[in-house]
Formats: structure tokens, sequence, C-alpha cells
């Protein structure tokens, strides 16, 4: 069974009556519990501790040392400061990565320099208490199935992972886009459960990273990005046709980027933000399409009004409470190519959960359209 330690920095024995419009209102202890509870999910074993001394924290990481497979690590103020933290996880060479409760990214200037970051493997913030859980799933699903980072553009965010399925040769495609309203506190790591699924089940797996409002993103360099990844995927010598499945915003970069790039691709939609217009009006995502489309043209920008030719798979739950069913209807009307698959008893985050019947539909649906997925 793997083992992933907990590690939390200075002042988080207070959470719960800290600044609780900041960091919640989840004292520490409860924290804990729910880390082990989120790791007793995938059949891991969690173990916790905290410290408000810098030493303390290089010792509990040396420790960790053959007791332990991964971090998740919370180093709260030392994470702007302790270059000593960061040679310290660089020693260890444990897979470890950063969390914070809080989105340090839009706070203080000094907050949103972090100095342990190069020897992590990933960072996550700004998702409140659930963070630790995407961290703890992060590290379970790179040991479960590694990726390989490839870069397909010369910026930070242009990177995408692939996993390769287990047999040789050239084999069917899946790239795939998170959500998360376009904001940067949203990342790839979101994708991670889906990608190893689908690596196991004999796909190629392309998840993508794209740069997302706070991190030089909006219309319509998200977009291009996106569509440059597409483009690297669809250009390698392992890879035949290519689906490109979006969640929630990504559902709207899947869609819209066959306007800008190689349009040979499978669009496939989960909760799919494809009405901006509607999204605009009803104030879905807490006004992030308004900050995501600037001052773009929405006939160019919204999927529902820049429909172009070929296949596009719209999947959405009925009970999708953050992107409405309305969206998908809206576009399925405006596509006469569009295949709409209303799922009853779904809402918007199943797709992301792998033994969720939304998720194994939408895999159904991509088999049908990809009975072979190997060749050579
Ligand atoms: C924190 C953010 C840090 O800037 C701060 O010093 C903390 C907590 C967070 O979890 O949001 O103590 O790491």
């Amino acid at each position: 069974m793997p083992r992933y330690l907990v590690l939390n920095g200075p002042n988080l024995d207070l959470l719960g009556e800290r600044e609780p419009d900041v960091y919640g209102s989840v004292t520490l202890a409860h924290l804990e519990e729910m880390c082990r509870a989120w790791g007793a999910e995938l059949g891991v074993q969690i173990e916790t501790t905290q410290s408000n001394h810098e030493g303390a924290l290089i010792d509990m990481l040396h420790d960790a040392r053959g007791a332990f497979d991964g971090v998740v690590f919370n180093p709260a103020a030392y994470t702007h400061t302790s270059y000593a933290l960061h040679d310290a996880i660089d020693a260890i060479r444990l897979p470890t990565v950063e969390v914070h409760i809080s989105n340090v990214a839009e706070r203080e200037e000094w907050r949103k320099v972090s100095v342990i970051r190069p020897a992590c493997v990933h960072a996550i913030y700004g998702r409140g208490i659930e963070g630790y859980r995407w961290a703890i799933r992060h590290l379970f699903h790179r040991a479960e199935w590694p990726a390989e980072t490839i870069r397909y553009a010369d910026h930070a965010d242009g990177i995408a992972e692939i996993r390769r399925p287990a047999r040789p040769g050239v084999h069917a495609a899946v790239v795939l886009l998170h959500g998360g309203f376009w904001r940067h506190m949203w990342a790839r790591d979101t994708m991670d459960g889906i990608a190893v699924d689908l690596a196991r089940r004999g796909y190629l797996t392309a998840n993508v990273e794209y740069r997302r409002l706070g991190t030089g993103g909006g219309w319509p360099t998200t977009v291009r990005d996106v569509a440059d990844a597409i483009e690297a995927v669809m250009g390698r010598d392992d890879v035949g046709p290519v689906a490109v499945i979006g969640h929630s915003a990504g559902g709207h970069l899947a869609t819209i980027a066959r306007t800008l790039g190689d349009r040979s691709y499978l669009p496939v939609s989960l909760g799919g933000v494809l009405d901006l217009d509607a999204a605009i009006a009803e104030g879905i995502g807490g006004g992030a399409p308004v900050d995501f489309l600037g001052d773009g043209d929405v006939a160019a920008a919204s999927p529902v009004a820049a429909v172009t030719a070929g296949e596009v798979i719209a999947v959405h739950g009925v009970d999708d409470d953050r992107v409405p069913i309305s969206q998908a209807r809206a576009y399925a009307a405006a596509n006469p190519d569009c295949q709409l698959v209303e799922l009853t008893e779904a809402g918007h985050f199943e797709f992301l959960e792998r033994s969720d019947p939304a998720w194994l539909r939408v895999v159904e649906l991509l088999d049908e359209r990809f009975p072979v997925r190997s060749i050579g």
C-alpha cells in the first residue's frame, strides 16, 4: 500500500480560527482526518504532521526517506523564503506536491513567490482544503501510470503529459483539456485519473496545460495554445486518429480550437461551456466568461456561434449546476453534426471519476469511434 506524508508548516495548527475568510473554518485535526479518508478512497495510507519550525520540517522530510512514497507539503509562509526547505525536498527525492489553501497567486506580491516550487512535482493553490485531495490524487496517478512531459510551446504552460498504452505501435489518442473556467488555480492534475484510465484502455493520452486567466491566457491566446498542443500530438508518429476531450471550460476549448487549428479531430465536450453569450447573461462561472473574452468577439469565441464542419460529441449531465445543460442543448441545435448525449443522474464533476457511470458512458462513445486502438 502506498504511503504519503501530509506535512503542514507554521501557523497551520491554527486552522479554523486563523483568518477564516481566507483559510476557511476547518481545523487542522479535521483536515488531517479528511486527508486520511481521501487516501483511503485510493488505497493509500496517509500520515499527517505539522510544525511551526523550519528545522523540524527539514528533519521530517529527511525522515520521510524510505518510509513514504510521496509528500503533500504546505510549507505555509516558509514557501516564500526557505531555500533550506527547497534543498531538503530536492535531497530526499520523494515526489512532493506543494499545496496552499488560499490563492497565493492573487494575494500580496511576496506570496506569489515560491522558492520551493522548482523542487516539487506540482503545485496546487486556491482550491481550499480540497487542494490536499487533488494533491493526494496527483501523487497516486503519477505513480500508477507515469507520464512523459513534452513541451509544445515556449512558455511555462506549454506542456503536455503523455501516457503511452502498454503495447507498442500507433495508437488512437485522446487529448485531455481540463476545466476550471479558464482560471489558473485549476490545472491538468484534475484529468490525471481519466488519463490513466484511457491509457489502460489502450489510448495514448496527452494531458495538456495551457495559459489561463492569471498566467497570460484569455481569448484568443488560450485557444491558440490548445490548437498548438493538439497539432503537436497529431504530428507524433505514434499517434493515429485523435479525440479531444474537454471538461467544462475545456469543452469550450476542445470545440473552438477547431476554428484555429487542424480540424481533423473529434471534439468531445463534457459539461462544456458552449454558448458564451448565454454563459455571460446567466453569470455562469462567477463572471469568468467575461474575463476570458476580454474585448474579443463572441461570434468567433463561442462554439454555438462559430460552428465548424465535422462531428462533435457533447455529453452533459442533466443535473449540472455549474454549467447548465441548456449550454449543450443550444450547441446541438446550432450544429447538425453534434451528437448530444444527455445523462440523467449526472452533474458537473462525475466525468472525472473513472468508475462513475457518466465517465463509463464517455468511454463507450470513444470505443465506438475507435474500435481498433493500436496498429503495428
Ligand atoms: C498558505 C499561504 C501562505 O502564504 C501563508 O503564509 C500560509 C498558508 C496557504 O495554505 O494558503 O500560512 O500556505
